[in-house]
């Protein structure tokens, strides 16, 4: 069924979990996390980068590929279409399209320009039920071609942002998108929960926060976020990285193509199963399972 992202990240910051916000790629990768979030009654999140919505043909194409699986796949769980990192053009875009939550990511921009545009965007998502996320301080390492710094956000920053009115925000703590480097230094959380503290104080009520960059994050540090206020999580890297292994492990193990196996329904399948294992495991570890 779908929903707007208000009410799936806002119902689970309510009720103490998180709900994954899965990116898509394909028909396929649509499929598996509709049928994932079926399977454990979750409340899910399909989530389309820019990249991934020039890829399968649009933003009208990828609202009304998930709006169709979700109704001849007979889909009970609350699905939200979301915009991943979009500029102000895509933002748009996007709400005309059908997507029912938006992240405008202003990161590379000045505050004041962030704050400028993320105002624009609720006013015009708003007036039609569409959910939006803005993002202060930045995402570090490459997603899609959009590169940060890895700045941890200012609490100042969070806090107005937060006054606007936008549905949920992802604030910089020191995750980063892609693979994590050996060295890296986990997320700042007690940073996460001072800020998280601030936001709640100047709105009134428990305000949800997002977590990027969460494929590799530990699970403990990804519920200690959750306890913070982290509503919604966003894991993109750990499916990808669950379908190039098993799709590699089932080619080169079937160099005779036993069964016809180079129709691409059949050596696309052990990919798809391995995207809905790695999904099924963060539901769990999210809590959003029979929510
Ligand atoms: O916006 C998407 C996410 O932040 C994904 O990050 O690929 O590191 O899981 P990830
Ligand atoms: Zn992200």
């Amino acid at each position: 069924t779908i929903v707007s992202g208000k009410q799936v990240v806002q119902t689970a910051r309510a009720n103490g979990y998180a709900v994954g916000a899965f990116n898509t790629n394909n028909l396929e990768w649509t499929q598996a996390i509709l049928r994932t979030a079926e399977a454990k009654q979750s409340p899910v999140i399909i989530a389309a980068s820019m990249g991934a919505i020039k890829y399968m043909g649009g933003f009208k194409t990828v609202a009304e590929l998930i709006r169709n699986l979700d109704s001849a796949m007979n889909i009970t769980v609350p699905v939200a279409i979301h915009l991943d990192h979009g500029d102000y053009e895509a933002a748009i875009s996007a709400i005309a399209a059908g997507f029912t939550s938006v992240m405008f990511d202003g990161s590379n921009l000045t505050f004041a320009d962030n704050l400028e545009k993320t105002q624009k965007i609720i006013e015009f998502a708003h007036t039609v039920g569409v959910s939006v996320e803005a993002e202060v301080g930045t995402i570090g390492g490459e997603e899609d071609g959009i590169i940060g710094s890895g700045e941890i956000a200012s609490i100042d920053e969070a806090v107005i942002m937060a006054q606007t009115g936008i549905d949920f925000l992802a604030a910089g703590i020191g995750n980063i998108h892609g693979v994590y480097p050996k060295n890296w230094a986990g997320l700042n959380l007690d940073h996460l929960e001072k800020l998280a503290a601030a936001v709640n104080e100047a709105v009134g009520y428990d305000f949800p926060l997002v977590l990027h960059g969460a494929s590799g994050v530990p699970d403990a540090q990804i519920a200690v976020a959750i306890k913070h206020g982290v509503a919604k999580v966003n894991v993109n890297t750990e499916a990808q990285l669950a379908f190039h292994q098993a799709t590699r492990d089932f080619v080169l193990s079937d160099k005779d193509l036993i069964g016809k196996n180079y129709d691409p329904r059949k050596f696309l399948a052990p990919g798809v199963k391995a995207i809905e294992t790695a999904l099924t495991d963060r539901i769990n570890v999210f809590g959003s399972a029979n929510k």
